[in-house]
């Protein structure tokens, strides 16, 4: 490209400058040259706003960058085109990006966490500044899914998504079932590989993947779902026992995240809201489905849609480099295209999602309860479930572990309603020896 053709750089503002920060700063230098061929443009990071300005750093400073821990000498700089947030965290992130784009400044996130919980009032600001707020990195890491549901799917309707969306979770349960290893230090593994987050409850209890979720029903449906009207299960207490279980019977338990309409009739969807069945949960995964295979720090996303059937969306969804491919692109999208089009909606006001109980959810279901081994509590137990409606596909009985007999059911498809009262009514019948387990089954 002739010098004359190279526009003047895009001004970047780094907040944040830690796993995702430093493998930004890293990328840029390392793609410079594919970053002009592709936007006409350089990409200059100008300032860049830490915690702690004395820290020792793994990445070096990027030449002429000047450290700050003031958030203002980034929003208030008139030469900074585009604030980039890599802090994390709620408060100081909104502070941070409402300033930028009430100073007229493009924002690029990967918080999923404030977009979630706060991202309404962001996007609004954005669409009546005229600001461009996006977002690649904040769902599945390097996984393309924002701008593939924002614009390549935009002719579809989607009627179900489905997907592993947890990279920590599925690092540790990946390395739980293939290695042996015990869950704090698969866990401890994924925080020293940069996969975590700040605070890694939210990998492990569900959070993270739930906030994930809720970007991706805004995305896919242009509602609002709020993010604590999900229903939430993460993987913690998640045992080694039911892993070998439900390999047993040909399965392995995986984080998911998922969302699927269900429809009262053929016009539902078409012309109105359609109603959402939407949560976070282990489940059980047959051998054979791609999404079993998904493993180590790998997300994937599986979209049913009207037009375009199914797609599977696969790649590392965390990590440094990873995360920064994706902060680059919309940083790039926002040095070559000055359209915003932040939620993929027209409206700017997105309509509240109607919600499906999740009582009321139909699923076939994995079931261990532990027993003692005598006569009838087989029987008895079948009872509480058939009294509840629930038929029994297969049923496996383990030799006497010492808390007493693991009692293994697969279900057919019945309701979380239907399941929870017929284990409470075993419960309350004295018939378990501990509480029982239960996880749907895709
Ligand atoms: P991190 O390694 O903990 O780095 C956070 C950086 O932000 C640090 O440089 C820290 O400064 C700075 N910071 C935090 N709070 C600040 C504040 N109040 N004021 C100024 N600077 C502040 O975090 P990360 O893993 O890079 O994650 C950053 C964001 O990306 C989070 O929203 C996360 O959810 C998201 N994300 C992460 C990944 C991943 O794989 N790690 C993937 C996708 C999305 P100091 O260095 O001085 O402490
Ligand atoms: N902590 C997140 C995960 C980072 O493990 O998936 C990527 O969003």
């Amino acid at each position: 490209m002739s010098e004359n053709t190279v526009r003047r750089p895009l001004i970047m503002g780094l907040a944040g400058f830690g796993t995702v920060g430093g493998g930004l700063a890293r990328l840029v230098e390392e793609n410079a040259h594919l970053i002009r061929r592709r936007t006409g443009r350089d990409i200059v990071i100008k300032k860049v706003l830490v915690r702690n300005a004395t820290k020792t750093r793994q990445t070096p400073l990027p030449q002429g960058a000047e450290l700050t821990t003031d958030p203002s000498a980034l929003t208030d700089d008139p030469t900074i085109d585009v604030v980039v947030e890599l802090m994390g965290g709620i408060d100081k992130a909104r502070e941070l990006i409402d300033s930028a784009l009430e100073k007229g400044k493009h924002v690029v996130t990967a918080n999923k966490a404030l977009l979630a919980e706060e991202g309404l009032a962001l996007f609004q600001k954005a669409a009546q500044k005229g600001r461009i707020l996006r977002y690649e990195a904040s769902v599945a890491g390097a996984v393309p899914v924002v701008e593939a549901l924002k614009e390549s799917l935009a002719g579809n309707r989607v009627q179900s998504l489905m997907g592993i969306l947890n990279g920590t979770s599925n690092y540790i349960l990946s390395e739980m079932t293939s290695n042996g290893l015990d869950f704090d230090i698969a866990l401890k593994q994924a925080q020293e590989k940069g996969y975590a987050e700040a605070d890694p409850t939210l990998d492990i209890d569900g959070f993270d993947a739930a906030h994930k979720l809720t970007l991706l029903i805004r995305l896919a449906y242009g509602v609002h779902y709020p993010y604590t009207a999900l229903s939430v299960q993460g993987i913690r207490g998640l045992s080694r026992q039911d892993i070998r279980f439900a390999r047993e019977f040909g399965y392995r338990i995986k984080l998911i995240g998922q969302v699927r309409e269900v429809l009262r009739d053929d016009n539902e969807g078409k012309d109105s809201l359609a109603r959402l069945e939407a949560g976070v949960f282990p489940a059980l995964v047959h051998h054979t489905y791609l999404l079993a295979r998904v493993g180590g720090v790998y997300n994937a996303v599986r979209v049913n849609a009207n037009a375009a059937g199914a797609l599977f969306f696969h790649g590392q969804g965390a990590g440094d480099l990873p995360t920064a491919g994706a902060v680059l692109a919309d940083l790039m999208a926002v040095a070559r295209d000055e359209r915003p089009n932040n939620t993929g909606f027209a409206e700017n006001d997105l309509p509240q999602a109607l919600i499906v109980p999740s009582e009321e959810w139909r699923s076939c279901y994995y079931v261990r309860t532990m027993v003692e081994d005598a006569p009838g509590v087989l029987r008895d137990i079948s009872g509480c479930m058939a009294a509840e409606g629930i038929s029994v596909a297969q049923m496996i009985q383990k030799a006497d572990e010492g808390q007493g007999v693991p009692l293994v059911f697969m279900t057919h498809e019945t309701t979380a309603q239907a399941m929870s009262t017929a284990l409470q009514k075993a419960e309350d019948a004295g018939l378990l020896k501990e509480a029982p387990v239960y996880y749907r089954i895709l």
